[in-house]
């Protein structure tokens, strides 16, 4: 374990060929994956990682609810807390591929939502994917109900230039403009502030750094997590944002994997996985 700049721990996960992933123990939010060299994920010059609030940036966690919450702060808390590290178990801890982190009710949380859960979240990188995956357990002797997602920050070259694949025919809620509407483009481009729901994904997500080129994208595979939000804050709403640099959306597109528009309801006792890779590939054509 090695300490960042925040002074807050962080984990650094090894692939065999070289890749890296870090992961900070506020919100275990995955800040930086580099897939041979190649930086995939996006993290705000301006972001605070002391704790006191989400990480702008890699993948922060959304649980137990998406949006604001009249319970608690806006996305849940599960991005704010500090998660503990498990002991790795295949490798030893300075060049482990998979890691495990873990959150559990505490006062705090049960001030605000009065569940009991163990959440165990694994972080693993191998060649061309970085999987995070999220198991929900209710510990309690009651049903809860939550949502939740991934909230990936996507690095781009050029947000004009970007693309986004495999929403065709979804129907999406606006939160911008308002209104259920449905998507008819193959190739969805954003060029203003963008947010918006996109329903029920039946296949993979392609986001598409270039779309002149479209020989390289991030493909999203996705279990229990078939929602997908897609989000840029453009110009206006991103200098109103502390955290966020007046012109870094120019280099973001948030493409969420979540399960949002309907809430998830567990039994006591039992658990569920939520889960994502993310496949960076090379070959794929439009
Ligand atoms: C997205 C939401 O998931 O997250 C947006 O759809 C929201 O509405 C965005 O603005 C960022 O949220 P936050 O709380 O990290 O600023």
């Amino acid at each position: 374990m090695s300490y960042g700049n925040s002074g807050r721990e962080e984990v650094t996960l090894k692939g065999s060929d070289g890749s890296e992933c870090t992961v900070n123990l506020n919100g275990a939010t995955v800040t930086s994956w580099k897939n041979k060299g190649e930086e995939i994920l996006f993290c705000s010059e301006k972001a605070v990682l002391d704790g006191k609030k989400a990480i702008r940036g890699g993948i922060p966690i959304v649980f137990p609810n998406f949006g604001p919450w009249e319970l608690g702060p806006q996305h849940g808390f599960a991005r704010i807390k500090q998660w503990k590290l498990t002991e790795s178990v295949t490798q030893s801890g300075d060049d482990a591929s998979s890691r495990v982190f873990i959150l559990e009710d505490d006062e705090e949380t049960r001030n605000m939502w009065n569940a009991r859960f163990r959440l165990e979240y694994k972080v693993e990188i191998a060649e061309d994917s970085l999987l995070t995956s999220l198991k929900v357990y209710n510990k309690g002797d009651e049903a809860f109900s939550f949502t939740t997602l991934m909230h990936t920050y996507f690095r781009v070259d050029d947000i004009r230039k970007t693309g986004v694949k495999g929403l065709k025919g979804l129907k999406f809620e606006d939160k911008v403009h308002g209104g259920e509407h449905t998507e008819d483009r193959e190739m969805v481009q954003i060029n203003e502030n963008y947010d918006r729901i996109y329903k029920k994904c039946s296949g993979p997500v392609q986001l598409f750094p270039d779309v002149d080129k479209a020989t390289s994208c991030r493909r999203l595979v996705t279990k229990n997590l078939n929602d997908t939000v897609v989000w840029n804050p453009w110009a206006e709403k991103a200098k109103a944002m502390s955290d966020f640099g007046d012109e870094e959306y120019h280099n973001m597109l948030c493409v969420e994997a979540g399960s949002v528009s309907e809430p998830v309801t567990l039994e006591a006792g039992k658990d569920m996985i939520f889960s994502q890779t993310i496949v960076v590939d090379k070959t794929s054509k439009m």
